[in-house]
Parts: structure tokens; sequence; C-alpha cells
């Protein structure tokens, strides 16, 4: 397949990677076994996001389906950073693509212990710092804002000379604002767009969230056209890489994204519906114009 692409130094066979939280490639090959691996749908797996400490999430009910998409309100459950190193990192290392792992902390020096931690190990090829999930109250305040985001990135940056992805928010008045925050405090990149704020009513409780966190985070092809056009936004203000996302089903989608300005897209929603769709939209992708 064509299509190889350079993104932060790490060569990647096309331009398709999972956003993180999407694919759980440790459960998939136990559905789909070693031909997961000779026919990996993506060219970089990025983990779920891992805490210091291990968490059990949201209560249930965590999705919602809407017209388009759905809403999630998962609330980062994980092994915590202990956990993930000792029973996730072995198969996840043995995956025939480079390993990206997407941390996040409530305050600045958990995200530094655990980009430490990170950072010693040679199996993971890049760092994603997770500083807009709308499940977990403070993720979402250090994403939106860019002052915030560069107090965090300056005690974050210099533990590790992996690159550094920031995934940012869609829920700030001036995504590109942020996305110039992180440029110039050292991130190697940004991804976007994380999901939108949501909230399911409750049938029966009026008033009341169907989700047992709340409010949770829209995704899917209704949120694609907003990807688009932040993706637009903030392409225009920063030269680092953009790994585009949101709602992206099909080849067609991916070109947009990077016609947009992305330098390689992430496959989130659709994964549910068809677990190998990062191989299919690779292949569409590699496909000459129509
Ligand atoms: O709630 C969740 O686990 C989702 C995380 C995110 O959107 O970053």
């Amino acid at each position: 397949m064509s299509g190889a692409v350079d993104f932060c130094g790490l060569a990647l066979e096309h331009p398709v990677i999972n956003a993180s939280g999407t694919f759980d490639a440790i459960a998939a090959q136990r559905v789909f076994g070693d031909a997961l691996l000779a026919d990996f749908p993506f060219s970089a797996f990025v983990s779920k996001t891992i805490t210091l400490e291990p968490r059990a999430g949201n209560p249930p009910p965590r999705i919602y389906e809407v017209a388009g998409g759905m809403i999630n309100s998962i609330g980062l459950p994980n092994r915590g950073l202990a956990g993930y190193l000792e029973h996730d990192l072995p198969s996840l290392a043995a995956l025939p693509v480079p390993l990206i792992v997407n941390v996040m902390g409530s305050v600045a020096d958990e995200v530094v212990q655990l980009v430490e931690a990170v950072d010693a190990r040679a199996e993971i090829a890049a760092i994603e710092l997770n500083v807009s999930c709308p499940n977990v109250k403070t993720g979402l305040d250090i994403g939106a804002d860019p002052d915030e985001l560069a107090r965090l990135l300056a005690a974050v940056r210099p533990r590790t000379r992996k690159p550094l992805i920031v995934k940012l928010t869609p829920n700030t008045a001036d995504v590109a604002r942020v996305a110039v925050a992180a440029e110039a405090s050292g991130a190697d990149a940004v991804s976007l767009i994380n999901t939108l704020r949501a909230f399911a009513a409750h049938s029966t409780r009026p008033g009341a969230p169907w989700l047992g966190g709340g409010t949770g985070g829209q995704s899917g092809p209704a949120v694609r056209h907003v990807a688009l056009a932040q993706i637009a936004a903030v392409a225009r203000r920063v030269t680092i890489p953009i790994v585009g996302m949101g709602g992206i089903q099909n080849g067609r989608h991916a070109r947009e994204a990077l016609d947009a300005g992305a330098c390689i897209v992430a496959v989130g929603t659709e994964s549910f519906r068809d677990p190998l769709a990062g191989q299919r939209i690779a292949r569409e992708l590699a496909a000459p114009r129509v």
C-alpha cells in the first residue's frame, strides 16, 4: 500500500492510526488471532489513556447512541501506570507498529511522573497528552486554557525526548489559540478533535441525565464537519503536524481531513462498528482520487 508518511520521526506505513480508547488491540488479538498482526488496521497504535493510579471509570450507563454517532461517558477506566507497564505494555509492544501511549493527570506533577515513566521505556515510540477528556473535570480545564496548557508543557516537555502530541479539546472558544500555545511550549504535534461535550436526557426522569457520569462526549460522523473546521483553523496557525480525527468513516473523509491540514488521521467511533475499518480506510485513501 502506498502512502508512507513521516510523523514526528516515526516512519508510518500509511496515514491512518486509531484514536485513543477506541480500539482494544489486546481484545482484538483474542478475536482475530495472528491475522490481526499480519494486517494490522493502523500504522501506529495509540493506547487508551493511562493515569498514575488505577481508575474505575464512570458509573453505567456509559454509552448513548445518537443520530450519526454516540455519546460516551467512560471516565478513563484503566489499571494505572504500574498495571499498564506490567500487564499491557508487553502485549502492546509486540504489535507490528509504533506504540503511542496516551497519558492524563489531574495536576502537572502527575503528568510529569507519567511522562518520565513512559519515557524510560524503549518500547514506546511517542506520548500523547490527553488534556481534553470531557468526562473528568480536570482534563478539560487544562486543555481549554492556553496559559494552563503552557504551564503544563513547561513542566512536562523537559522530561522526555520522545515525540509529544497534545490532544486538544473542541470544547473551547478558540482551539487554534490553544494549539499555538502547545507549539510554543514544545509540543511536537497536536491531535484533534476529542469529543464534543454533550448531554443525553433520561427517558423517564425529566431533566435527569441518561449517562451515569452526567454529561459525556459526542463522537462519530455527526461531528465530522466540526472537526474539519477545527483542523483547518489549527493548520492555519501552527507548523507542527496535526493528527486529524472526528467522524472519519472512509477514505474520502480521511482525505478531507488531510486536505484541511492534517498530516495523518485517526479513526475512532467507526472502529466500534467495524474493528478493521482502519485498514479499509487506508486502502481507500491510497486509491487514486476520483
Ligand atoms: O471518558 C473517557 O474515557 C474518554 C476519554 C476521552 O475522551 O479522552
